[in-house]
């Protein structure tokens, strides 16, 4: 047990045990109060909600009859106040150019590129793509679009043109923005012309932003493509944002799922607002002066609740980081930290094994004296990690929130309070207010502490998803079936005897891969769509670096030879039908696979062979044991 230090404690947003208890005692037991309040507090109002929430499971509606704009939350009330002229967005690219923006500035942007946007025909409701660099524009095309009540859906920089067309489709957006490229490890991803391919199969799209970023040639469609800056140049700077429903949609994020067809997860606007502003404001025990640095890229929901609408809405200043973390040299955080006087650094546990694996010196190069809370999302974080995380980084002296949530949840559900919780390294702790998590079996009986089960989420919180985009009988029998009226988060988890919850991973068939979600489905789906293969299985194995690596088990098709090189076109098959994160590790050519006498393939023997193990378990349903014998063989 880590307990918060007295210095921590004395200055912490919510210092002390018996003030977590009372509220969040007040946030289980009476919401409606609990939450009323807050939104109040915390947000700003055109027009006042009725009710707090219309219940109807599994359908929420929060704040009703209230109207707000979040890009009026996020900027135009700062303006006028001591927040004018504070940064609100320190940027430095890849290549060492930095770029400070302050809320005035940011604000002024953000009003001119919502005008540019209101030139190009965007009005409420339509659906806007971005496919852009870690870079301001970023996050000025999100505020642009929550000023109009467009609904952006942000497309990680990573994916390949064909995931972008599936995006773009699934929401039928009229407009993508881009750039012609962004940097990464010194070279230039180039995202424009990843955006023409994909356009070639997406009819709705009209137009095409196009920031340039890089200065690589790029090919621009006219009239259907149009550069940032001359827009910007002919933009207006004053923009009165108009009021919108509190449930009016915010922005679509799309994330896998246990079928090829990646979900849709909407999230709208008052509900969601305030999930991720309380959280940044205490599991973060964010401070007027703090530089708040979240690694994630906007392309996550790591990215869109806690780069953008968390940190903003309160007023913060975020440290916004283009590159890889290792150019030019491994030590390039910990250079920005010191530069810049990061004092709130969130990041995932598998950076921190890239790090440890680095090796300390490139740390020790640097002070980090201003560090003084670290964060770490998107994976359990093994207690190795936690503990070179806690003194390598923090020094000792940095309270750690391990903070479990989901792009579903929209805001963090359960963390340590720093200054509050005692930590232990791996448990993610106690849940935030409102949130009541529970571990059932099978049968929907709660588990007895320490033994593990199915983590559910049993009352709705403001920032859960409302539904997946077009695909409502999904969205219920996902997330509200297995439990009728219940949230099932499709993680497996215990508590402990302390009712500290510690979650183990995924039970269903979504690996979690560096932190990312890649669906096992999506991958075989993109295996079998090449001509050489019949039928493929992917699996993960547990890996050191990534927390699970992709494997792939696949039979070809009659006439095709397995060789070395077909495993690499294949590995780069995937890659180019879903995007480079979703490389196989490996690719291993089998005569048959696993299958029950019903045909299922038996992916728990898959697992098995996968990790370099025996065969164990029951065996019996297979209908053909000499495949498992070869499959081992072949390794
Ligand atoms: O399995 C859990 C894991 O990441 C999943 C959610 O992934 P995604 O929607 O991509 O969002 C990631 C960023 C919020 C969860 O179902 N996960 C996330 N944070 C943790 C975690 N597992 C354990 N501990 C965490 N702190």
């Amino acid at each position: 047990m880590f307990k918060p230090s007295a210095e921590f404690k004395a200055q912490a947003n919510l210092g002390s045990e018996a003030t977590y208890k009372r509220l969040y005692a007040e946030s289980v037991n009476s919401p409606a109060k609990f939450w009323g309040r807050q939104a109040k507090e915390l947000l700003t109002w055109r027009k006042p909600f009725k009710q707090v929430l219309q219940w109807k499971a599994p359908h929420a509606k929060w704040f009703t009859g209230g109207a707000l704009n979040v890009s009026e939350n996020c900027l135009d009330r700062h303006l006028g106040t001591a927040r004018e002229n504070k940064a609100a967005i320190i940027f430095e690219g890849e290549p060492g150019d930095i770029r400070t923006i302050t809320y005035k500035q940011l604000h002024r942007e953000v009003c001119k590129f919502a005008n540019a946007l209101e030139s190009l025909g965007m009005k409420k409701g339509d659906r806007a793509a971005i496919y852009m660099p870690m870079v301001p524009e970023a996050a000025i095309a999100m505020l642009a679009c929550a000023r109009l009540g467009v609904i952006h859906t942000v497309i990680f920089g990573g994916f390949s043109s064909e995931a972008i067309k599936d995006r773009v489709n699934d929401c039928d957006a009229k407009l993508v923005i881009t750039a012609d490229g962004g940097w990464r490890r010194g070279k230039v991803v180039e995202l424009k012309s990843a955006v023409d391919r994909a356009l070639t199969g997406t009819p709705k799209v009209e137009h095409v932003v196009v920031l340039k970023r890089t200065g690589n040639e790029v090919a621009m469609t006219q009239p259907r493509d149009r550069w940032w800056h001359e827009l910007m140049a002919e933009a207006k700077a004053e923009h009165k944002p108009k009021a919108f429903d509190s449930e009016h949609p915010l922005f679509i994020l799309y994330t896998s799922g246990s079928t090829g067809k990646p979900k849709g997860v909407l999230h709208t606007s008052g509900g969601y607002l305030l999930g991720t502003t309380i959280t940044t404001k205490y599991v973060f025990d964010l401070k007027e002066s703090d530089i708040y640095w979240c690694t994630a890229d906007i392309g996550w929901i790591t990215g869109h609740s806690y780069v953008v609408y968390g940190p903003l809405a309160n007023g913060a200043t975020v440290l916004m980081y283009e590159g890889a973390p290792n150019q030019p040299g491994p030590d390039r955080f910990w250079e920005i930290i010191d530069r810049h006087g990061v004092t709130i650094f969130y990041t995932a546990p598998t950076a921190i094994r890239a790090f440890m694996r680095w090796g300390d010196d490139y740390v020790k190069k640097h002070s980090l004296a201003s560090l003084r809370l670290l964060g770490s999302v998107g994976e359990p974080i093994n207690p190795e990690a936690w503990m070179w995380y806690h003194k390598m980084i923090g020094k000792k002296r940095c309270p750690i929130v391990d903070t479990w949530w989901q792009t579903e949840t929209g805001a963090i559900m359960v963390t340590p309070l720093p200054g509050v919780t005692a930590a232990k390294p791996g448990s993610c702790t106690r849940p935030f207010f409102g949130v009541v998590p529970k571990i059932l079996d099978d049968n929907g009986k709660e588990v007895p502490k320490g033994s593990g089960g199915r983590l559910f989420l049993t009352q709705p919180w403001p920032s859960m998803l409302r539904t997946l985009w077009g695909d409502d009988a999904r969205f219920k029998t996902q997330y509200w079936s297995e439990i009728k009226g219940i949230y099932f988060a499709g993680d497996g988890a215990r508590f402990d005897k302390d009712g500290y919850l510690w979650v183990v991973g995924r039970i269903d068939d979504v690996l979690n891969v560096s932190g990312h979600r890649i669906g096992t489905a999506e991958v075989e789906s993109a295996l079998v769509s090449h001509p050489a293969v019949a039928e493929a299985a992917v699996v993960g194995r547990p890996d050191d670096l990534k927390g699970q690596a992709l494997v792939c088990f696949v039979t070809l098709k009659s006439g095709q030879t397995a060789s070395d090189q077909l495993k690499d076109t294949l590995r780069a098959h995937v890659a180019k039908e879903i995007g480079a994160i979703a490389r196989p590790d490996s690719v291993r050519f089998a005569a048959g696979l696993p299958k029950t006498r019903s045909g299922k393939i038996m992916r728990r023997i898959l697992k098995e062979i996968a990790a370099g193990g025996e065969v164990k378990g029951d065996v019996t349903t297979l209908e053909d044991f000499s495949v498992v014998a070869s499959l081992q063989a072949e390794d």
